[in-house]
């Protein structure tokens, strides 16, 4: 019997990763749009299994309209699978990559961001790993979701062990200096705030506030630098003094939000 034929359509591959590969498929008992993502390996270590089912657990904690839905974590003894919804949605990264997508649009996406991150503090869970292949968008509907929980932590507050093997989790050119495990500071809720910052620069200006392709100039460049306000041209954007971006600026903020960015944001719920 196999998991993935018996019980799932699979349509398309979105994703083909070094430990996970992601499935876009229907369920067959309901016809249910999902998302499957799928440990590689048939024979993986418990430790990758719990690992998978820690992500499933976490994802299961949360509900709230900025987060991907939790559909189930299914295996066949073969395959292991963490069942995710599909709203149609794709990296924020694809945003910005593409020029047309106006200020207006990247203010909602940072808004609804801001709401999901909140959400997530809310229920001591802390993401760590925020960046723009982690945050979906579907462009017809302005949903907004966050995604993979592979290294979320539940809890207020932890020490990363600059030994500990895993000591750069996080993707690193988003990761806080106190997750590189090179500064004294605990990891908290905060470390999602510094990811969120390098994901919006990026998001309104189009590039990173620290690029290089060595990993310990990144490290020190987010422990010791200042980065660089980004250049005045806004991708998408009419230039720096485009009144196109001003209008749709005010517009988000002064006009009638829509019903999904209603609600007021809550302060933090976590010690600080
Ligand atoms: N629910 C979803 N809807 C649409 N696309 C998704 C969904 N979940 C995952 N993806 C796609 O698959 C990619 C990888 O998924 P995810 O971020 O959960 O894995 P990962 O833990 O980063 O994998 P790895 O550890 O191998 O880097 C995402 O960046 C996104 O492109
Ligand atoms: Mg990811």
């Amino acid at each position: 019997m196999s998991l993935l034929n018996d019980q799932y359509e699979v349509d398309t591959r979105l994703y083909d990763g070094a430990r996970f590969e992601v499935l876009r498929a229907r369920r067959r008992e309901d016809d249910l749009p999902v998302i499957l993502k799928l440990l590689k390996e048939t024979q993986p270590s418990p430790e990758h299994i719990a690992r998978l089912r820690r992500e499933a657990e976490t994802m299961r904690s949360v509900e709230s309209p900025y987060v991907i839905r939790y559909h189930g974590f299914e295996t066949d003894q073969r395959r292991w699978v963490l069942v995710q919804e599909d709203f149609g949605g794709v990296p924020i990264a694809a945003m910005i990559r593409e020029p047309q997508h106006e200020l207006g649009a990247k203010l909602e996406v940072a808004i609804s961001l801001v709401r999901g991150i909140d959400d997530l503090h809310s229920k001591s869970v802390i993401h760590k790993d925020i960046n723009p292949t982690n945050v979906l968008w579907n462009v017809d509907s302005g949903e907004l979701k966050i995604i993979d929980f592979g290294i979320s932590t539940v809890l207020s507050q932890e020490n990363p062990d600059f030994f500990n093997a895993n000591w750069l989790e996080g993707t690193l050119a988003y990761i806080s200096p106190e997750q590189t495990g090179r500064t004294n500071a605990p990891v908290d809720y905060r470390t999602d705030y510094y990811s969120l910052g390098v994901t919006l620069y990026e998001l309104f200006s189009g590039e990173r506030p620290f690029t290089s392709t060595d990993p310990l100039e990144l490290v020190y460049a987010h422990i010791a630098k200042r980065p660089v306000p980004p250049p005045g041209e806004v991708p998408g954007g009419a230039g720096p003094a485009g009144r196109g971006d001003h209008e749709a600026a005010r517009e988000v903020a002064q006009g009638p939000l829509p019903e999904r960015l209603r609600h007021p944001l809550r302060s933090p719920a976590l010690p600080g």
